[in-house]
């Protein structure tokens, strides 16, 4: 074959391997080697030919394709680097050419004992990409001939250099599929993970709302029936003026039982029923502090009123009884040692005002940015963080602020003081 004529075939070699490079579908890494073992075998006119792609983890060369007779059976072995003549192509980046393998001693038979197949020549070319190894390829007997030329040497480097860019770009490529495909498994593990840590979240939620439910209806409970005992027991000698008030705080604590059972509905629904009704702040607080005083009494906690403020108020009374207990609780809670418990009431301008303090020692740092949140406890065994959420949501609901000072001010024996405001009248 004269220069012009190896010249052409080798532009047209280049042509169709840039062809099919650039239609292989991107990805898939078993078609592309088929279609550059095609392209090898028609290129160079030889009986079969094979890619060893290069193991760098195992050092080592595995067949993933071989087209041609019995090529099917060539596709699982792997070889070491420097065994047999693919072998020692991709391990010194050299072609080799050999006319007749039986008498070449770096000719390792064993992949012919196991396949069945006879192999006379050998063109082995390295497979290279940027200086890094990626396999080697072979063309196995020439058609026709004895021996591939030296032209289909030239050639077949032509097609394993271009085919390099093509392996290297799809080895990338399901790498990336594969990291894309264990993304994805993680990303749904921690969806998952997430769904059931919520439901948990919820159920212990729950479970933390209903004992600390009983834990609340316990208190009223026991007035209520301390004194219908009572009545029952001293009948004869109980006066009417003590029934008046017996049945003032048997009222006032069966109230209280259902303002907590609406609240607690209205909280798990959602919703917000809020009956607002003109009433005066000295009985309010008035009936608080009772309440308050009896139930801080076995705690060793002092009750101390500052009530400057008993005018008229537009609110639901139920509600912002509500509001009262949660923060007094609190207070209750963190003062397990006995302590004093401040309820000041004053107006300023169309506002009135409800402070109430407390020497439990002051919020803790932790739970400081998130207190008014839903579920946001701390410290507590059966905390349900519901508590300065619905202060919150009550007091918002009465176009009101509630604040926190903590620690009040220097002066201040208190640890903690919450400072409730809203308009006393209708807005
Ligand atoms: N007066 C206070 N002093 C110190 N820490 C407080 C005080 N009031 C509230 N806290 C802290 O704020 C947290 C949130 O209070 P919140 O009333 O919202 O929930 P809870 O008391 O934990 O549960 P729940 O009231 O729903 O039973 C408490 O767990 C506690 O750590
Ligand atoms: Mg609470």
């Amino acid at each position: 074959m004269n220069k012009t004529a190896n010249y052409n075939k080798e532009i047209t070699t280049i042509y169709r391997v840039n062809e099919f490079l650039s239609s292989a579908s991107i990805g898939s890494l078993e078609h592309l080697l088929n279609l550059i073992m095609e392209e090898a075998t028609k290129t160079v006119d030889a009986e079969v030919s094979s890619i060893a792609l290069y193991d760098k983890q195992k050092k080592d060369l595995y067949f993933t394709v071989a087209l041609g007779k019995k090529g099917e059976q060539v596709k699982q072995f792997r070889i070491k680097l420097g065994q047999g003549i693919i072998g020692v192509v991709a391990k010194e980046r050299k072609s080799l050419n050999i006319a007749d393998v039986s008498k070449d001693k770096r000719f390792s038979s064993g992949l012919d004992k196991k396949t069945g197949f006879k192999s006379k020549s050998i063109l082995a070319v390295p497979i290279i990409h940027k200086g890094k190894l990626i396999g080697a390829l072979e063309a196995i007997n020439k058609r026709g001939m004895k021996s591939f030329s030296s032209q289909d040497a030239r050639l077949l480097e032509i097609v394993a250099g271009q085919a390099a860019i093509g392996i290297e770009n799809a080895m990338l490529y399901e790498k990336i599929l594969k990291k894309h495909g264990a993304l994805k498994i993680k990303h749904r593990q921690l969806i998952e993970a997430e769904q059931k840590l919520v439901t948990m979240g919820k159920l212990s939620a729950i479970g933390n709302m209903a004992s600390r439910i009983v834990h609340d209806f316990r208190n009223p409970l026991t007035t209520i029936k301390g004194f219908t005992d009572l009545l029952m027991l001293k009948k004869e000698t109980v006066q009417s003026k003590d029934i008046e008030e017996f049945h003032k705080f048997i009222t006032s604590d069966v109230d209280r039982l259902m303002g907590m059972t609406v609240e607690i509905l209205d909280f798990a629904k959602g919703k917000s029923t809020l009956k607002f009704e003109e009433c005066t702040m000295k009985d309010f607080m008035d009936n608080i502090c009772a309440i308050l005083k009896r139930d801080f009494e076995n705690k060793n906690i002092k009750l101390i009123a500052d009530l400057n403020y008993d005018g008229p108020v537009y609110m639901d009374k139920g509600k912002m009884q509500r509001v009262i207990y949660n923060i007094a609780y609190n207070a209750r809670d963190v003062m397990s040692n006995g302590g004093t418990f401040k309820v000041e009431t004053g107006s300023c301008g169309n506002q009135v005002e409800i402070k109430l303090s407390d020497t439990g020692g002051g919020i803790p740092d932790e739970i400081r940015a998130t207190i008014f949140e839903p579920f946001a406890t701390y410290g507590k065994s059966n905390g349900t963080g519901l508590g300065l959420a619905i202060v919150k949501k009550v007091v918002g609901e009465h176009n009101g602020t509630v604040v926190i000072e903590s620690p009040p001010s220097p002066k201040d024996s208190f640890d903690t003081t919450f400072i409730i405001r809203f308009p006393k009248q209708k807005t």
